[in-house]
């Protein structure tokens, strides 16, 4: 399905967004992460893949691999870790804290009665436990029933609790808002609801980062369209505010991509207001899988975002094994579940003959997707494109071998940490 956002602007960035989500904050954020030892070094590979543009018939697509991003595998790395630096900051404004040595466990002992919480579908409490731990305060997580074991332990192992409830992800929301109250925790939530915003505007503009590296890292030739995967829209946010405010009129196309089960970003734009999916919220896009759009993501997207999309599962698979099958021309990418969706979006868009106009999709589009986790779960990345993700990685690097000549736009450097976060 696809909607056009009729309230789309491509005018200037509006100062009443730019109060929220600023360049400005988005590069202080990646300047800030620069010191962390939990993430690898350097920007995300942004890969080229002409065979797939071609047979999509669009110009070219490039691909910012956001499995390369740290161990943990997924892009969740740069929100979590500055909403909980910028919160503690805030807490203990007095004592004029460095943000380098904070996340480097400077201040243990200031901080050893903080406890901080959240509710998540695997990849942003991954990424708050591990900034907790570096950072040296105590972490809760808690789990729906649909969230896999896998994901479960890789967060238990990072030396978070875990409260497991039997709701799906909006209770585990509302779970997590009600034992930080009843025990003076506080949320770090990359969903904002009534009353809370702070923090994920904090998260929202960690997410900048890949903005602008996908920026840097192009040849100079202007993105005509990004395809973006929406859970409650806060990685769209971050991500289509800072092309915004970068480029205002010549910003490309956004396209927000969602499961059909999952389509409360859709639902949003149909209504005209942050609203609920109407589906079953259960996606095998665990990330995605979010029925309640986040009403502060929801005040960029309505304004910025062009179409509003959902894939199905189906092809959402099909996207996983078309990127790690890769090609002679097409260096092969990890892509787990969420990950692969905005390509899902792009093949659905481009095999549509009414979506490919309404979307101005062409030979001459230069696309931008975001793989937004590499195998986060391992098995089930198996199970599902019957590969193992660390094979995959093997043929990255081989094919890297093998294109000496050709130009890369990035780099696996960092293929050893993601071969042991896909259990390699
Ligand atoms: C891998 C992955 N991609 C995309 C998203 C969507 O991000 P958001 O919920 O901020 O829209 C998530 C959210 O958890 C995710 O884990």
């Amino acid at each position: 399905m696809l909607q056009i956002n009729a309230n789309a602007r491509r005018n200037d960035y509006d100062d009443s967004l730019r109060q929220i989500l600023n360049i400005h904050a988005a590069d202080e954020s990646r300047a800030w992460l620069s010191a962390w030892d939990g993430l690898n070094a350097g920007p995300t590979p942004l890969w080229d893949l002409p065979d797939l543009a071609s047979r999509l018939g669009v110009g070219s697509i490039r691909v910012k691999d956001e499995g390369h991003r740290s161990p943990l595998g997924s892009f969740k790395a740069l929100g979590a870790p500055i909403a909980l630096m910028r919160l503690i900051k805030r807490l203990f404004q007095g004592h004029d804290l460095d943000a380098a040595k904070l996340i480097d466990r400077h201040y243990t002992t200031l901080l050893r009665n903080l406890t901080v919480i959240s509710a998540t579908d695997g990849n942003h409490g991954r990424a708050l436990a591990a900034a907790a731990r570096s950072i040296g305060c105590r972490c809760v997580i808690v789990l729906h029933k649909h969230v896999n074991d896998e994901r479960r332990l890789a967060i238990a192992a990072l030396g978070a609790e875990i409260v497991q409830i039997e709701g799906n992800y909006d209770e585990s929301v509302k779970e997590a808002a009600r034992l930080a109250k009843k025990n003076a925790w506080h949320v770090v939530s990359d969903t904002s609801y009534d009353g809370y915003e702070t923090i994920p505007r904090d998260v929202m503009q960690g997410y900048g980062t890949i903005a602008a590296e996908a920026i840097e890292q192009n040849d100079g030739r202007p993105y005509t369209h990004v395809f973006i995967q929406g859970g409650v829209g806060g990685l769209a946010a971050g991500v289509i505010s800072y092309f915004a405010e970068r480029d205002g009129e010549q910003r490309p196309r956004f396209i927000i991509v969602e499961p059909d089960q999952a389509e409360c970003l859709y639902q949003s734009a149909l209504r005209g207001h942050a609203a609920h999916a109407t589906g079953s919220v259960d996606s095998v896009m665990a990330g995605l899988a979010c029925g309640e759009t986040s009403p502060l993501a929801w005040r960029f997207l309505s304004v910025l975002a062009d179409a509003f999309m959902t894939v199905s599962d189906k092809t959402a698979i099909e996207a996983m094994r078309i990127l790690a099958a890769g090609s002679t021309r097409d260096i092969p990418v990890v892509a787990g579940e969420s990950g692969a969706a905005g390509l899902a979006g792009l093949i659905q868009a481009t095999g549509d003959a009414k979506e490919r106009v309404a979307l101005a999709l062409d030979e001459h589009s230069h696309v931008l997707l975001l793989n937004t986790e590499g195998a986060t779960a391992p098995a089930l990345y198996r199970q599902l494109t019957s590969l193992r993700a660390e094979d995959v990685l093997h043929a990255q690097l081989q094919w890297q071998g093998a294109q000496a000549t050709t130009v890369i736009l990035g780099s696996a450097a960092s293929n050893a940490a993601v071969l042991s976060a896909a259990g390699g």
